[in-house]
């Protein structure tokens, strides 16, 4: 099959190329997805489990992409809860071969079947993005109406995600971003917008959650807006400076498919919606990896039709 490889870490997405791989076979409780969409977060070339597998083993060349749209084609062993013909979507472990190929293996568990009347490139969009500003939200945020989320990073794929839900939800929500950003926030549903670069973000007063997925000195500025009782979510590493009277935590997203589920009827009924920009396919896949210029929305590679 054709599949978009990595070799060499120091070279990040410039070092994509296109090349024949194996076809991937199902494991235990695996089914293997012919792949039609597929998503990238570009800082995965930066971590380890993109170089190295579960026991520390050089596991390159490695198959980037961990989300996916596509339709079962084969079972594992003891697989239940999918068939052969499905439509599904979702997020791939980690540490295994991913989805910027014709088609990858991967645990059942971890996809969600995906409705007829959503797109392939939809489906791609969701499963980081969508689970990152869910569990950040609900899970580890505890998110109660009314309270006022600072989102950061509001027009990207995961802040766009953490506006929308948490508006949904009976939240404030306050915007962040560059000053180009301020529409596309708002349009998401952020109630007001602070442009990192030229506002004060002290200005926003305190908040009872604050999702970080910038880091550095905003993750710290951050911090120090929680109020007593509130959280920082961090998605970008661990808390550098803790909320004083609150709760801070980094974590990691995890599949989850009944969360997968919420996400995907909130999609269908006009509820939630991603923020896709550059559509390209697997011949232009690196390049449109590389953009010369600030890519606006999501790059999702099409693998077919
Ligand atoms: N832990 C996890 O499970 C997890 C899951 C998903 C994502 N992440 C991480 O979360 C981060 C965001 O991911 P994403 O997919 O949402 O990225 P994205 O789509 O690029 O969104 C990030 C947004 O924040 C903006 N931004 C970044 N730094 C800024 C600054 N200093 N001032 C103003 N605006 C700034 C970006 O603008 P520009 O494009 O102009 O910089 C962009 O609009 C990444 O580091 C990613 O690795 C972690």
């Amino acid at each position: 099959m054709r599949a978009i490889i990595v070799t060499d870490e120091a070279a990040g997405t410039a070092g994509m190329r296109l090349a024949e791989r194996p076809e991937p076979e199902a494991a235990i409780n695996d089914v293997v997805v012919r792949i039609h969409a597929s998503g990238f977060v570009p800082t995965e070339l930066t971590w380890p489990s993109t170089w190295a597998d579960r026991l520390g083993r050089d596991r390159t060349p490695t198959i980037p992409g961990h989300e996916l749209a596509g339709v079962v084609t084969g079972l594992g062993y003891g697989t239940t809860g999918l068939s052969v013909g499905q439509r599904v979507f979702g997020l791939t472990d980690w540490t295994r071969d991913g989805t910027l190929a014709e088609y990858a293996a991967v645990e059942a568990r971890n996809l969600a079947p995906l409705p007829g009347d959503v797109d392939f490139t939809v489906g791609a969009g969701l499963p980081i993005s969508g689970l990152t500003a869910w569990q950040g939200l609900f899970q580890h945020g505890r998110l109660q109406p009314g309270q006022t989320v600072l989102a950061h990073g509001a027009a990207g794929a995961v802040g766009s995600m953490v506006t929308q839900l948490a508006r949904e939800a009976g939240a404030y929500v306050v915007g962040t971003g560059r000053a180009p950003d301020r529409e596309t926030a708002l349009d998401f549903g952020a109630q007001e917008f602070v442009d990192l670069e030229n506002d004060a973000l002290e200005d926003v007063g305190s908040v009872d959650l604050a999702f970080d997925v910038i880091g550095g000195d905003i993750g710290r500025r951050s911090a120090a807006l929680v109020r007593a009782g509130g959280t920082l979510v961090s998605v970008v590493g661990p808390v550098q400076t803790r909320p004083v009277r609150g709760l801070a935590i980094d974590f990691v997203v995890e599949a989850d498919r009944a969360q997968l589920g919420e996400i995907v009827k909130r999609v269908r009924d006009g509820r939630l919606r991603t923020n896709i920009g550059t559509v390209a396919s697997l011949d232009d896949a690196v390049a449109a990896l590389n953009p010369s210029a600030r890519a606006r929305g999501k790059t999702i590679i099409s693998i077919r039709p």
